[in-house]
Order: structure tokens, then sequence, then C-alpha cells
């Protein structure tokens, strides 16, 4: 059986303060514990983050990591230095990340890799666009995706990883995939693993479901065969609605 793991994408939302408060108010909550749970701040908040999370089963996660371990790269954050503040989580390859700010699949391999490097859990997003569900290629997007994040990772690796599958079409839209899509997704996504891997892998890899998650959809996304979690976005910004996911 897979744990259940459910992590909160803050964005570029909350400032240090507020994220405190948000973990020591969410930590003291009755926290389902089949489910790791997971906040993912602004770099800035880390280190408070952490501090504040700590002992509790509240986690932390950051939102980027370069793949250098330091150098001349202005504006950006390694792993090694995530690693020294008691980060334990790392969201790669995000749509927004995508989007806005030209990552490809080759930097997320290449992102994924120094997060493995420090021993960081990595979260690695997938997902198709609207245009490409339309054109019925969703399956050929997230398996040219899953192929470009894994290349040269290692089996055991992957084994400990978990993956994303947000179609960037439900992405802060209010729009969430039905289940019954969603599933068929991170199966296809699981059915990839195997063909790169093999089975053993392929059963303990997590695959959560991104995508306007909310209270009301929770349970009924995670109590599907392949969708071992979420990773929230807007829904996480709020203590409660929080809190509702994670004891979906
Ligand atoms: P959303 O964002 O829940 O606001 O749709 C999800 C994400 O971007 O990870």
């Amino acid at each position: 059986m897979r744990k259940k793991i459910i992590a909160g994408n803050w964005k570029m939302n909350k400032n240090a303060t507020e994220a405190v408060e948000f973990i020591n108010e969410l930590k003291a909550k009755d926290l389902n514990k089949e489910v790791d749970v997971v906040v993912c701040p602004t770099f800035v908040c880390l280190p408070q983050a952490v501090e504040a999370a700590k002992g509790s089963a509240v986690k932390v996660g950051a939102q980027n990591i370069h793949w250098a371990d330091n150098g001349a790269f202005t504006g950006e954050i390694s792993g090694e230095m995530l690693k020294n503040i008691g980060v334990e989580y790392v969201i790669i390859g995000h749509s927004e990340r995508r989007q806005y700010f030209g990552e490809t699949d080759e930097t997320v391999n290449n992102r994924l890799k120094a997060a493995l490097k420090y021993d960081l859990k990595p979260i690695v997003c997938v997902g198709e666009l609207l245009e490409e569900r339309e054109a019925g290629i969703t399956n050929k997007v997230l398996d040219t995706q899953v192929r470009g994040a894994l290349k040269d990772i290692a089996a055991n690796d992957v084994a400990n990883l978990v993956v994303a599958y947000e179609p960037v079409w439900a992405i802060g839209t209010g729009k969430t995939a039905s289940s019954e899509d969603a599933n068929d997704a991170c199966k296809f996504i699981r059915e990839t693993i195997k063909a790169l891997y093999n089975e053993e892998v392929a059963n303990k890899v997590r695959i959560q479901y991104g995508g306007s998650v909310k209270a009301s959809n929770a349970n009924e996304l995670f109590n599907t065969t392949d969708i071992d979690g979420g990773l929230v976005g807007g829904a996480s910004l709020k203590l409660d609605d929080f809190t509702n996911i994670v004891n979906y």
C-alpha cells in the first residue's frame, strides 16, 4: 500500500509571519495519520517554516531547486542550501515554471538529479495543456515528460519519488479533472514507469493529482486506484480547506 501524500503548493503567497502562523495552526489540528502532509512556502519563508514544523507531522518543501551546487547563478537556490536548512521535499517542473520561466524536460531532469544528490524528496510535476487534451495527445505528452524527467535516474530513486499529475487547464481554474480522467492519467504514468523500470518500481512510486483540488472533491479523487494524494494550490492557503483535504 502506498501512503497518501498531500502537499500544499503556496506559490508566491504568504510571507514568513503568515507561513509560521499557518504551520503552527496546522500542526495543532488533528491530522490524518495515514497521510504525509507537506507545505511548500516561498524560499524566504523556508528557515522559519522548517523551525515551526519541527517535531510535528507537517513537512516542509521548497518550490524549486537549481541543478548546480553553487556558483554564478544569480537568484537561484541549490540543493545543498535547501538541505542545510532542513527542507525535506522539493517541487520540480511545476507547469508555472514551464510556462513562465523556461523550464524544459531537460532542466527538470537536471533539477531532479540535484534533489536526489542532496537526499531531498522530489515532487516532479507533469501535465498536458488544454490544446493537447483536446487534440487527444495527453498520453503522448505525459510519456515525453515522464521519460524526459527520469532520464538516467536509477530505479530505487524512482521508487521513492512523488510525481504530480497536473493538467494545466485544471490549475487555478476551478475546473477539476474528473476522478476517472485523473486516475486514467495517473495510471498511464504508472504504466510508463513500469515500461521504463519494472512493476515493483511502478507500484511504489506515488502519483498525486493536482488542479483545483478542494475539500469537496478530495475524497472522490483520492479514493481511486492510482491517485496517491494531491498537490494543492489555492485551497492549501486556507487552513480549514487544507485540513479538510488532508482529512478527506
Ligand atoms: P490549484 O493549483 O490547486 O490552485 O489548481 C495546483 C497547483 O498548481 O499545484
